[in-house]
């Protein structure tokens, strides 16, 4: 333990300007203009796995973004990690937000600045410095699997096929991943759930062309309007979306669990004055901690039209356009839910509009298990290196892979992170811990150490 803190001591400064070359490279998946700058990503971190010795790395290249594999494989009698992460980010927008450029990372008050930081470069690249300690120590003691990818941000499509093409390559006894948050850094937790996804982008149409707003305004209906009163009708005043159908499979948490789900630290006025609103709106009858973890959601994340530049201009528009995601909880189904989205949208469009439905990409909600070696080796490392058990949490993003591999490969996922939510991911001025990043590679190899004498074979 004091041999592991002694050598990321000496080696911080490189442990730190290695994720800042990496953090350098914009890998925005969702754009792509930055296409070459994410296939960089994926060579770059071919590189440093090959420094770490290895057995094996590749660049799978994919229809969209590559994916890169790495293995070290010490004995047919030792456990088997598969650890999962992405090299790919966010857009950065909006620009004029950050207070330093996104891909020039700084550090500022204890953390590293730039878009990645924590999601989830900073976080990924722990795994590859705790592999750098463990070797350094002699101390590897488990079979390890790497799984990069560089599509996590737009629903890991390519990596759901790969997964079901290569179970021999990636069978293991657990998979570890490092792309959530705790409660605080005085409070750890282990993340086990996790919110699907159903994205979608509505187009709604009317007259042929623009025109003026004096000449027409009055008989022609307008695609903007239309569309503000098509979304407004999706949830009624309780927060309950009215998408009909939506809540057919939703599973309801016992009084057991509810009760349970509240011991979790969380002050409702310290959230508030935290994002600056006056109070929350959430569904019903649910507490703030439910609604954003254990309910399903839908939220416009854009939404535009008509004429926006400088200045007025009258304008009654052809078209309106927004881009509408869902969050969904265990059993509902996120083709099954962009279906129901897109009858139901249908179904409400006024006759004097036509409107269109693209569905994008969606994943499955996770929940995982406490009961399994994984979870424990998780907590047992996190008790060590922060004092403190760490707390089970269910938390309300998303990461599509993490059902596959218990659908596809059949194995549990523990959900190691070490962000916090005051990191701002997906927001301009990203940030990650210099704590948090060195905790990370800290407990990582601890991890290892109990989840091999938990499953000694
Ligand atoms: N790291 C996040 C997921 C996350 C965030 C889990 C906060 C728990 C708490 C991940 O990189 C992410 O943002 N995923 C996307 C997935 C989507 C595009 C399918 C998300 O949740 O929006
Ligand atoms: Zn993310």
């Amino acid at each position: 333990m004091e041999q592991i803190r002694t050598y990321i001591e000496a080696n911080k400064d490189r442990f730190l300007n290695e994720l800042f070359d990496l953090l350098r490279i914009p890998s925005v998946s969702a754009d792509p203009a930055y296409k070459k700058d994410v296939a960089r990503a994926a060579e770059w971190l071919k590189e440093k796995f090959t420094a770490l010795n290895v057995d094996r790395v590749e660049i799978y290249p994919t229809k969209g973004h590559p994916i890169i594999y790495a293995e070290k494989i010490i004995g047919p009698d030792k456990p088997t990690v598969l650890v999962y992460g992405h090299y790919d980010v966010q857009p950065p927008d909006p620009l004029d937000l950050w207070e330093s450029p996104p891909f020039e990372p700084v550090i500022k008050n204890g953390k590293i600045y730039a878009r990645g930081s924590c999601d989830d470069k900073g976080q990924m690249y722990m795994h590859l410095k705790a592999l750098e300690v463990m070797n350094a120590m002699d101390a590897v003691n488990c079979n390890l699997k790497f799984l990069i990818e560089g599509e996590e941000e737009v629903g890991s499509a390519h990596l759901g096929e790969f997964v079901k093409a290569n179970t021999d390559l990636l069978a293991c006894d657990i998979v570890l991943v490092s792309d959530t948050s705790m409660v605080a850094n005085d409070v750890p937790s282990i993340t086990v759930g996790l919110r699907g996804l159903a994205y979608v982008e509505v187009t709604v149409t009317g007259p042929n062309r623009d025109l003026h707003s004096g000449t027409y305004g009055g008989a022609v209906a307008n695609p903007i309007n239309v569309l503000c009163e098509m979304i407004a009708s999706l949830k009624d005043e309780d927060q309950r979306i009215m998408v009909e159908g939506f809540y057919d499979n939703v599973v309801e948490l016992s009084q057991e669990e509810r009760t349970k789900m509240a011991e979790k630290p969380f002050n409702h006025e310290t959230y508030c004055k935290d994002l600056g609103i006056a109070d929350t709106r959430g569904e019903t009858g649910y507490s703030d901690i439910e609604v954003i973890s254990i309910r399903p959601t839908l939220d416009v994340n854009g939404i535009w039209g008509g004429y926006t530049g400088e200045g007025a201009k009258t304008v009654l528009p052809s078209k309106a356009h927004a881009k509408i995601s869902m969050r969904l909880v265990p059993n509902q189904k996120s083709g099954e839910i962009m279906e129901l989205f897109a009858r139901h949208f249908k179904k409400i469009a006024p006759p004097q509009v036509k409107v269109e439905v693209n569905l994008h990409h969606g994943g499955e909600a996770a929940v995982l298990s406490i009961d399994s070696t994984g979870y424990e080796a998780a907590s047992l490392a996190m008790k060590e290196t922060f004092g403190k058990e760490p707390i089970p949490t269910r938390e309300g993003g998303s990461i599509p892979i993490v059902a596959m591999f218990q659908d596809v490969l059949g194995v549990n996922t523990v959900l190691f992170g070490f962000g916090l939510n005051a990191d701002a991911i997906h927001s301009p001025n990203e940030s990650y811990g210099l704590f948090n990043y060195f905790k990370g590679i800290e407990t990582i190899p601890r991890f290892y150490h109990y989840f091999a004498t938990l499953n000694q074979k």
